[in-house]
């Protein structure tokens, strides 16, 4: 399939699911290698006959929904973020939680992939000496596709998806199996996976911590990025955190955030 085709194909299609061409810039190579597949699967000779099909076959849309999720993700992605966590947002979040007695502080990573960013908070708090302080961390990690929720509860991982881990935390947390590095059992346990798709369904307690990063504020449309952004805002307690991508911005129209750490990557509720 023609780079062309494909980019003129999703620059028709994406607005009608919501999402933005610009998010899918870098990334499209995923996208195209899916629908070109889908279009064997169809025997369909080319995008333009798909649109067709599309338009006479309205369920097909939630099949291409499904074609148009970004996987990417690895361990510490970002390292610059687990800084941050680990020096100032923690440290502050404990610290409120011993004022008020509070014994858990709980996280909530959005479009969690297989693990490996609610894998990474669980290993930053498990080894790197926060838990020293009597504070229980519990993170819940939801994700609309279950195969990706299969894959992060087996926990198995090539090493580029760990190659940003600090290297005491590679050799403690991992068992090497082949070609695969998969994280101790006692490392995974504590992280519970929840399959949800953001867009309709959010947990219905509120958290210290929320990370939501390369999904919603990448490739959501702007309109959808404002309704979600502002249920995340609810599920936020005041005075709690909420991390975003390293290329992404909040909208605009969301108040009651201030940008705190990391640039304007992490941000801060008003108490
Ligand atoms: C690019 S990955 C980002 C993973 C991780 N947050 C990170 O920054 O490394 C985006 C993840 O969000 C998931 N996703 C896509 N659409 C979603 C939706 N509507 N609700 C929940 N998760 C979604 C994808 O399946 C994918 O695993």
């Amino acid at each position: 399939m023609k780079d062309e085709a494909c980019i003129c194909f999703l620059q028709w299609a994406l607005p009608h699911l919501h999402m933005r061409w610009q998010g899918f810039r870098k990334v499209r190579g995923q996208v195209c290698k899916r629908l070109g597949r889908r279009l064997k699967e169809l025997q369909l000779p080319d995008l333009k006959s798909y649109r067709m099909y599309l338009q006479d076959t309205p369920l097909e849309w939630h099949m291409l929904d499904s074609l148009c999720r970004i996987t990417i993700s690895r361990f510490y992605r970002d390292q610059g973020v687990y800084h941050s966590l680990y020096l100032k947002v923690f440290p502050e979040l404990i610290a409120v939680a011993r004022q008020k007695d509070d014994k858990i502080l709980s996280c909530w990573c959005i479009g969690a992939a297989s693990g490996e960013e609610p894998y990474s908070i669980n290993l930053l708090w498990e080894l790197a000496g926060l838990k020293k302080y009597g504070t229980a961390l519990r993170i819940l990690a939801t994700e609309v596709d279950q195969d990706m929720i299969i894959r992060a509860r087996q926990g198995c991982y090539p090493a580029s998806s760990i190659r940003e881990l600090p290297a005491k935390i590679k050799a403690r947390a991992f068992d090497s199996k082949g070609a695969q590095f998969c994280l101790k059992e006692r490392y995974r346990r504590r992280v519970q996976f929840l399959q949800q798709d953001i867009r309709n369904e959010q947990p219905g307690e509120t958290f210290h911590l929320i990370l939501c990063r390369n999904l919603v504020f990448t490739y959501f449309s702007q309109t959808l990025q404002e309704e979600i952004a502002r249920q995340i805002m609810q599920r936020l307690k005041p005075g709690g955190f909420l991390v975003i991508g390293s290329h992404e911005k909040l909208p605009g129209s969301i108040v009651g955030m201030a940008p705190c750490l990391q640039g304007k990557q992490i941000f801060r509720k008003k108490a």
